[in-house]
């Protein structure tokens, strides 16, 4: 698909948050009593989740405004002879293992795309073995692999990286340990399986890193309401960053603290972003996701700017969108400690770096990350989402700020996590 360079104003939606629906599926499965979940998002990656809970014994009720999840309880995920086939999503893969981890005597195979085959499980493995679960995995570390639930046992994890799908995994898998279970990261990652989890009554406290659950089986989550995406809501505010003459408002944008790192990266940038974002390390942790209106306005000169790694779990999922930006600032941007790119759905250090030198751009790989010296724009030309819906985005959102458009190979990977993209960029075009 090919986008010319084009202004763009208005005011969108920004589609339901990935990571929040995900969870709301999957602790709604976890639930003996019924989950109503509002704005849950409709694209694959979260129809898979849902396919992946009927399998496991949940009821799913989707209606016009809300779905109704019917679960099965903590101890009775279904047995089943197919694989459960996880798709694209990597959340769906790293997150359910720890639910069922706690199912004694049982065994559950999970596959998926071609992606997803190449995306590593061991650092899911570790953790759940030491609880008492066994993964066996393909080649010691890829899908397919089988999780044999036990009864397990409490640990404290040390997280080798900062990864909020490891660490939620972990947490899934305490609320059937047999003690309080406590796992420490080495930068704040998003916290959405810690707010949800308190929201429905469990035990969940933060102390600084460590974060610990306690066990437990009864979920007091009548009704999920999911906000709107921030990584999603990323791509225009980008979009408004670099296109001249724009001036985009995306609402209904979750501004959790832990989500918005790329906003505050954007500010730093010379970006001008309306809205509140929440304050950083609110006490406690918190029940709810706070959203806004955010709008940004092109103008004003763009200056490089340098992304230290404890910043890069806040932002991991934008770093791209920092590359692009970074093509249109006055001097070099840097990321680093964002090796964690390279397991993504596709290898986004070589993605991005790939990306934006085709079109014209200035940028380098690093081991940890890249560097992007600012040209002034890009030029356009060609370039494949290679089946990832983040760089197949940014490609459009290139073509717009450039200066002879760029086609996108693949454009439908976007489905993964926003199918509504190319609409909401034809309202926003006006065209
Ligand atoms: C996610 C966590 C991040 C992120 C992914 C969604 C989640 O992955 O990149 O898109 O929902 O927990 P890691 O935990 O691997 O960093």
């Amino acid at each position: 698909m090919r986008f010319d360079p084009m202004t763009i104003r208005g005011s969108v939606v920004a589609p339901p948050d990935k990571s929040i629906s995900h969870r709301a599926a999957l602790i709604g499965a976890m639930a003996a009593e019924p989950v109503r979940v509002t704005g849950y998002l409709d694209a694959a990656d979260t129809n898979s989740t849902l396919a992946a809970v009927q399998q496991l014994g949940a009821l799913v009720d989707v209606k016009p405004d809300e779905i109704v999840i019917r679960g099965s309880g903590l101890r009775e995920a279904r047995s089943t002879d197919r694989p459960i086939d996880v798709g694209n999503a990597g959340t769906l893969m790293r997150l359910l293992p720890g639910w069922l981890a706690g199912q004694e005597g049982r065994a559950w195979t999970l596959d998926g795309d071609r992606s997803i085959r190449k995306r590593p499980v061991d650092r899911i493995a570790q953790p759940l073995e030491r609880m008492g679960a066994r993964i066996e995995a393909t080649d010691g570390r890829f899908p397919p692999f089988v999780v044999h639930g036990a009864r397990l046992r409490a640990i404290h994890y040390e997280l080798p990286m900062a990864s909020a799908q490891v660490k939620s995994c972990v947490l899934l898998a305490g609320l059937s340990a047999d003690d309080a279970t406590t796992v420490s990261e080495p930068a704040p990652s998003r916290d959405h399986t810690e707010r949800m989890l308190a929201g429905a009554g469990i035990q969940v406290q933060r102390n600084g890193r460590h974060v610990t659950v306690h066990p437990g089986d009864e979920f007091e989550l009548d009704h999920v309401h999911v906000p709107g995406d921030p990584s999603s809501a990323a791509f225009w505010l980008a979009a408004a960053a670099i296109v001249p003459g724009a001036e985009i408002e995306v609402r209904n944008t979750g501004t959790n603290w832990t989500r918005v790192g790329f906003m505050r990266i954007l500010e730093r940038m010379g970006v001008e972003v309306e809205g509140e974002l929440e304050a950083p390390d609110p006490p406690g942790v918190p029940t709810s996701e706070p959203v806004a209106d955010l709008r940004v306005r092109h103008g004003g000169a763009l200056r490089g700017t340098v992304v230290e790694p404890d910043e890069v779990p806040l932002a991991i999922d934008e770093l791209p969108l920092v590359g692009l930006v970074a093509c249109f600032a006055e001097g070099e941007t840097v990321v680093t400690g964002a090796q964690e790119l390279r397991v993504k759905e596709s290898d986004r250090i070589a993605a991005v770096v790939g990306a934006l030198n085709a079109l014209g751009g200035d940028a380098e790989a690093t081991e940890d990350g890249f560097v992007v010296r600012g040209t002034g724009g890009l030029c356009g030309g060609a370039i494949d989402s290679g089946g990832d819906h983040r760089m197949a985005m940014l490609g459009a959102v290139a073509g717009l700020a450039s200066r002879e458009g760029v086609e996108v190979g693949d454009m439908e990977a976007a489905a993964v996590s926003y199918p509504g993209f190319t609409a909401d960029l034809r309202t926003l075009s006006g065209r």
